[in-house]
């Protein structure tokens, strides 16, 4: 337990005001394990995309239908930047933010980030069969899903840090991205 404690501790000090970025696939469970890593942290934890519909007034689908996808994209990456300079928290990101070079550059510059990495199945179990998500309302979602893994998986690999986000318990997970953390961390990386 006390070693435990002083991991949190180094990993909160190592930080020094950064923020802990998840990045992923819609579905890989940046959402989840964020709050649960947020809370093992005792960090604050921020949804990007819950903050984009409050600082619209509207939901993800409406801005997307009423207004369109470069809307919401323009609005992603003023509210990323706003939340970035933040001091550190767990920061879960929808799956199209790291694609953009901007925010990939935001990122870098203000925070350790992670690619929950899941494979196609387990993503499509994920966000189940009546997605919400605008990018999943078509006939055939899993296609589009592929489409984006084989997009983005090699823009993700980017990332400082990569978990894979597999059939298990988040608390399992959790205690794979606190453990790749501290290793990162404390390597050359700081
Ligand atoms: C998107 C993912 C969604 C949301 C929007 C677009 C994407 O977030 O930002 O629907 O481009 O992959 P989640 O990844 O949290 O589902």
């Amino acid at each position: 337990m006390a070693a435990r404690t002083s991991r949190i501790q180094k990993i909160t000090s190592l930080l020094e005001g950064r923020s802990i970025v998840l990045i992923g696939l819609m579905g890989c469970g940046k959402s989840s394990i964020g709050r649960r890593l947020a809370t093992r942290l005792k960090l604050p934890f921020v949804d990007a995309d819950s903050e984009i519909e409050l600082a619209a007034g509207k939901s993800i689908q409406d801005i997307f239908s009423e207004d369109g996808e470069d809307v919401f994209r323009d609005g992603e990456r003023r509210v990323i930047a706003r939340l970035l300079d933040n001091s550190s928290q767990v920061l879960a990101t929808g799956g199209g933010a790291f694609m953009n070079a901007g925010i990939r550059d935001n990122i870098s510059k203000h925070a350790i980030s992670i690619w929950l990495r899941a494979d196609l199945d387990l993503l499509m179990e994920r966000v189940g069969r009546r997605s919400h998500r605008p990018l999943l309302q078509t006939d055939d979602p899993r296609a589009v899903m592929q489409k984006l893994i084989s997009e983005r998986y090699p823009v993700y690999q980017q990332a400082d840090i990569t978990v894979d986000s597999q059939q298990a318990a988040h608390d399992v997970i959790v205690r794979d991205v606190v453990r790749k953390l501290a290793d990162y961390l404390t390597t050359t990386h700081n």
